[in-house]
């Protein structure tokens, strides 16, 4: 126990304090202590222990001067030991309010340091959206016949069997019509006329003859539709890029060799083209572009020496239809037969997409299937 707890547990007349001066030198004590008790008040434990300490009913420091130094004190004494009590217990207030607020404003810093928002730290990413497969080669294709001076037109979707068919040179009854069974609109009665989903992007090459004058050099991106049974290489929609040169004097060289740039350009340059006889009402003559096989190098073999299964041991991989423009198309857009010529072409994207990404199902394409998407970033 030190001297200042014995003393508190003694009266002044036992202490020989019996003037003023020797309460003021006893007080300061006292208040020495109070300060150095306070300076270590510092959370919230500390601060009760120190209130006990100090203002406790049965021991406090208090306490023990009431009932110890006051209430014994001589008559002549007496006074100035109340008046020296009050002012230790305005003390005793004020330090235990000041720790009070510092402990507070600390657990406050603290909580808010602990929400502060750190901007140095890495912000929420979110995954950016990317092309998919088939815009990128739409968009690979366009750049390629940028290039070489065509432009871009787009034509409608929903369009009527005029520009689908009948000014492609495809009467109705035709028998290509069976090849190119599509999706007709249900309309009210009292509609103008059939308005169908269309099959082929050529009929935008009616609707640009229609509009400009030659020379014309256009291709046409963009969705068409079939009746066809979904499988590995059908799908009921899909995509194509048409093609169309007419001028006064456009070749079938000029055409079989703005095609063999295309593929080049497409598939690289190993890769060969030919092209075989084939049928479009549109187009006279017509062929069938195919490429030298890009799995075999045109081989038909594979390296272990068995039949290449992507071209079946041909060397060849068809590719697209196309044509020279047929005079009769002239007809239906007032163009003057006898001084134009001109070249057609129309490339199905998805399955050029498959044959240079090396995709085997068409319908991966319509999956949505990120796990497919984020393939091809
Ligand atoms: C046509 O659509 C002609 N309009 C192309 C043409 C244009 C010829 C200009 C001459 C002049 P075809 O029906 O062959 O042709 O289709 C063209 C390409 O579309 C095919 O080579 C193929 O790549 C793609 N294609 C056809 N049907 C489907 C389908 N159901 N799913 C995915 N791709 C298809």
């Amino acid at each position: 126990m030190s001297t200042l707890d014995t003393k508190l547990l003694q009266p002044l007349s036992v202490l020989g304090v019996t003037s003023a001066d020797g309460l003021e030198s006893l007080f300061a004590e006292i208040r020495a202590r109070l300060d150095a008790e306070a300076a270590n008040a510092i959370d919230e434990p500390s601060c009760k222990a120190f209130r006990d300490a100090w203002l406790g009913r049965k021991s406090g420091i208090i306490t023990l001067v009431t009932d110890h130094w006051l209430k014994p004190a001589s008559p002549d004494l007496k006074r100035s030991v109340g008046a020296a009590l009050n002012e230790l217990r305005r003390h005793v207030d004020e330090q235990l309010e000041a720790r009070r607020v510092a402990v507070e404003s600390g657990a406050e810093s603290a909580a808010s340091a602990k929400d502060r928002i750190d901007l140095s730290l890495p912000g929420v990413i979110r995954p950016l959206g990317s092309h998919h497969l088939i815009r990128t080669v739409m968009q690979e294709i366009e750049d390629i016949f940028f290039s070489i001076g065509f432009s871009v037109v787009e034509g409608p979707e929903i369009e009527t069997p005029y520009y689908n068919f009948e000014a492609l040179n495809i009467p109705e009854h035709h028998p290509v019509r069976d090849d190119m069974d599509t999706f007709y609109l249900d309309l009210p009665k009292d509609a103008a006329g059939p308005l169908l989903l269309r099959t082929h992007t050529s009929p935008v090459q009616i609707r640009t003859m229609e509009k400009r004058q030659p020379p014309v050099r256009v291709i046409v991106p963009g969705k068409v539709y079939r009746r066809d049974n979904p499988d590995a290489t059908h799908s009921f929609m899909f995509h194509q890029i048409e093609g169309l040169a007419v001028d006064t004097d456009i070749t079938f060289c000029d055409f079989t060799g703005t095609i063999e740039y295309f593929v080049k350009e497409f598939f690289g340059e190993g890769v060969t083209t030919r092209f075989r006889p084939s049928y479009f009402p549109f187009t006279e003559p017509s062929v069938e572009f195919d490429a030298s096989c890009i799995f075999c190098s045109g081989k038909g073999t594979t390296a272990s020496g068995g039949t290449c299964g992507k071209c079946k041991g041909s060397g060849w991989i068809e590719l697209f239809g196309a044509g020279m423009v047929d005079p009769a198309v002239y007809g239906f857009v007032n163009y003057d037969a006898t001084k134009l010529t001109g070249f057609a072409f129309g490339i199905g994207i998805d399955r050029l997409a498959m044959l240079k990404y090396g995709i085997d199902d068409i319908q991966v394409f319509f999956q949505s299937d990120v796990r497919f998407l984020r393939q091809f970033p």
